[in-house]
């Protein structure tokens, strides 16, 4: 039969329950079939716990972000990576703040994620990571050569879907998809809207396998003030509700 087969992929919810909502309600009017989450789904937002059960929940793969390995595994604070440009403090209160509403299954649901899921829909590969398979902490876009070449050579894939860098980017290179889905909690290109991706497949038919027929990103509205305001209200860092508005 002769169709489309429509992949949501989402990344960096940062406990941002709401955006999810938004997300999944959205994708659910355009007819998305499955979801792929490419990881950290806590830290930053004011409700980390329903973040965690709703992102399980929807998507079908789920990997470890940096901060997930952090919170399940209760890394000291003094430990955790914290990206050049980013205030230590304000990481360090979140980190601390975040392992106070997380439960115990919670927790080591977290810690059990996997670095890296290969799924194949309609014939068509696909790799999920949260940075690179050999790095959550990585910061790279999509137009960084040796790391196409790396991912081809040692994950092959038709999609690769990642996250990380909360900047929506695709790269089609030798019949190939570099996918970083930006985040859905966090955005920081400048655009405060969560974002998503939309692989769509044709589905196989006569013998022949799927392809990927289309690839879009979806920003969706919602209501980002109480959002804010909930961040403020439960002692969170004011700065995360001031980059939320903004998208930084
Ligand atoms: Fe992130």
């Amino acid at each position: 039969m002769v169709g489309v087969y429509r992949i949501g992929v989402f990344s960096d919810v940062h406990g941002n329950a709401e955006a999810l909502e938004a997300v999944l309600e959205d994708g659910r009017r355009r007819g998305v079939d499955e979801w792929l989450c490419a990881g950290d789904l806590v830290n930053h937002g004011p409700r980390p716990s329903e973040a965690v059960d709703m992102a399980v929940r929807s998507a079908s793969v789920v990997v470890m972000g940096n901060r997930d390995r952090e919170v399940g595994n209760d890394v000291d604070e003094a430990a955790m990576f914290v990206p050049a440009g980013r205030d230590p403090a304000v990481e360090r209160e979140a980190l601390r703040w975040t392992k106070t509403q997380l439960s115990e299954r919670q927790n080591a649901l977290l810690r059990g994620l996997p670095s890296i899921a290969t799924e194949v829909r309609l014939g068509v590969r696909f790799a999920v990571f949260h940075s690179t398979p050999w790095s959550d902490e990585e910061y790279w876009e999509t137009g960084v050569e040796a790391n196409r070449r790396r991912l081809r050579d040692e994950c092959p894939a038709d999609v690769y879907c990642f996250g990380h860098t909360h900047r929506p980017s695709v790269m089609w290179d030798d019949g190939r998809v570099f996918l970083n889905a930006g985040s859905c909690g966090r955005p920081r290109d400048g655009d405060p809207r969560p974002c998503y991706a939309v692989v769509s497949l044709s589905r196989s038919h006569g013998g022949c396998p799927g392809s990927v027929a289309a690839l879009k990103f979806v920003r969706v509205r919602y209501d980002l003030e109480s959002v804010a305001r909930d961040i403020l209200e439960k002692g969170l860092p004011r700065g995360l509700a001031e980059a939320l508005r903004v998208g930084a």
